[in-house]
């Protein structure tokens, strides 16, 4: 019911509407339409109500709720499922329990605010309230563990044509997973996964796109940055996401079919790491070098004065 009054509503967007129109069209009570408004009202839709001419709807709403999200979806598989959470405790905890009890591939969980997002090195992933897109897909790719790290840098791809296309601003890609505008991060990837010795249960993709974060805690002020702060103007994110899930089942059914060699290939088109001094901290050693490429398992190679170092893991900065 209330999808439906949402639809006359928009159909009807910036006019009023009787409370007693909507309840003959769809046969419901007023004081039901009126409890409706009020849930609507706090998902965020911009609803006015008068007493003598009734509802009009000044403006949609920015929530990522799942009606907004699939209006806008052209992805086949991606996104087919949508759990959203106003608040949860990360994203990426959701989806690997959603995934452990069978959930369909491409399921997604989005959430306005996570109150322990986790990071890449087990940092911490800062996450307020519908200033980001806090984003896990569930993937189950038919192929090894080995080739999970790859993944990735294949979801790099994917958010960043997604940025490109909806916000024109051009970004890069740091090694592995990074995206950064103005050598600035704006987006980070953490992939997490359940396999066995020769075949991947699930891989849980989880995005932090930055959008409209004008204040970073003090650590962070200098090296993050917003997207709308890049493009000077406010950025739609449930169109936004609904284009990252487009481009990444686009690289992923690429992957499928050809392989990893044409998105590695673009990867190294899109990467600001390559050609670049670069300092990398290792789990057990470090050293700087300069990146020449990365490898078929996505591995990055750096040239040292003692020869080339090949980097599996570990932090990269430039
Ligand atoms: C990194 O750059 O360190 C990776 C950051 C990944 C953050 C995202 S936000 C959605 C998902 N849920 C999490 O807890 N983390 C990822």
């Amino acid at each position: 019911m209330r999808t439906a009054i949402l639809e006359l509503l928009k159909h009807n967007a910036g006019q009023y509407i009787s409370g007693e129109e909507i309840s003959r069209n769809l046969n419901v009570s007023r004081t039901a339409v009126w409890k409706h408004i009020r849930a609507l009202k706090q998902s965020g839709y911009d609803i006015e109500a008068h007493s003598r001419l009734g509802y009009a709807l000044r403006q949609n709403t920015d929530r990522l709720l799942p009606a907004e999200i699939r209006a806008q979806l052209t992805s086949a598989v991606l996104g087919q499922e949508i759990h959203y959470f106003c608040e949860v405790d990360s994203t990426n905890n959701e989806a690997k329990k959603l995934a452990a009890n069978g959930c369909p591939e491409g399921t997604i969980v989005v959430a306005e605010t996570q109150v322990t997002g986790r990071g890449r090195l087990a940092r911490s992933w800062f996450s307020p309230f519908g200033k980001g897109i806090w984003l896990s897909v569930v993937l189950r790719p038919p192929f090894g563990p080995m080739d999970a790290a790859k993944c990735t840098l294949m979801a790099a791809v994917g958010v960043n044509r997604a940025i490109n296309a909806v916000t024109g601003v051009g970004c890069g890609i740091k090694w592995p997973n990074d995206i950064l505008w103005n050598n600035r991060k704006v987006v980070g990837i953490l992939t997490e996964m359940s396999a066995e010795l020769d075949v991947i249960n699930y891989v849980v993709i989880g995005m932090g796109i930055n959008v409209s974060i004008e204040h970073f805690p003090s650590e962070l002020a200098p090296i993050a940055a917003s997207l709308s702060v890049a493009t000077g103007r406010s950025i739609s994110r449930v169109k936004l996401l609904a284009a990252i899930l487009d481009e990444l089942e686009n690289v992923y059914v690429l992957v499928k079919k050809s392989g990893f060699a044409p998105v590695l290939a673009a990867w190294r088109k899109e990467s600001i790491t390559l050609g670049r001094q670069v300092d990398v901290r290792g789990f057990d050693r470090s050293f700087s070098g300069v990146a020449i490429d990365i490898d078929a398992d996505g591995a990055l190679l750096v040239k040292t004065p003692q020869g080339v170092e090949r980097v599996l893991a570990g932090d990269v900065s430039i």
